[in-house]
């Protein structure tokens, strides 16, 4: 279950309800999904693919996706730190970030035009659509894991433009979880 921050407003948000209200309200989708087909750890990517065929299908003729990959991401993953650096400043996108959490947790951060930014924490079992054009970043949690189903509307996948405001530099990129909120 996703937990929504707003810190210029001291807010947290953590029933279903409010989050999905809140997240609906700014144009984001957000669901739960039971991680219902258990892939071990260590499955290649065509196995998570094949293992969630069936949801990926219907994703892909609800929103017009026509590709989905794996990104897996782990503590020892080779250049992690440089493929970080990629999400963590502020960017958009021609189409959806759509995105169904299998593994680990996350942080996205959401720029709205019309308002002050607010934090996104996920884990597994979370699906969520930021739209085309939302300005946000995206970070991992302490324990830099997350292995997700990535859905594109276009061939060429995950493409970047980056705003280059700064704005992303004010925030902490600090899960703030039950898991994370004691180590603090
Ligand atoms: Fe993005």
């Amino acid at each position: 279950m996703a937990l929504v921050k707003i810190p210029a407003e001291g807010k947290t948000l953590s029933s279903r309800t409010a989050v999905t209200s809140f997240l609906a309200a700014h144009g984001i989708d957000y669901e739960t999904w039971t991680p219902s087909h258990p892939v071990a750890s260590d499955a290649p990517a065509e196995d998570v693919l094949g293992a969630y065929a069936g949801e990926i299908d219907e994703l892909k003729a609800r929103g017009g996706y026509v590709t989905a990959d794996v990104i897996d991401v782990k503590p020892d993953t080779p250049n992690l730190e440089m493929m970080l650096a990629k999400f963590s400043r502020e960017h958009w996108h021609d189409e959806d970030e759509v995105r169904f959490i299998i593994e680990g947790r996350g942080l996205f951060h959401v720029h709205p035009s019309d308002g002050p930014v607010f934090a996104i924490e996920v884990e597994a079992g979370d699906l969520i659509r930021v739209p085309r054009g939302t300005h946000h970043w995206f970070d991992l949690c302490g324990d830099r894991r997350i292995r997700a189903i990535r859905l594109f509307q276009d061939v060429s996948g995950w493409t970047p433009h980056y705003t280059d405001s700064g704005v992303d530099k004010g925030f902490e990129p600090v899960c703030f979880g039950p898991a994370y909120v004691e180590s603090r």
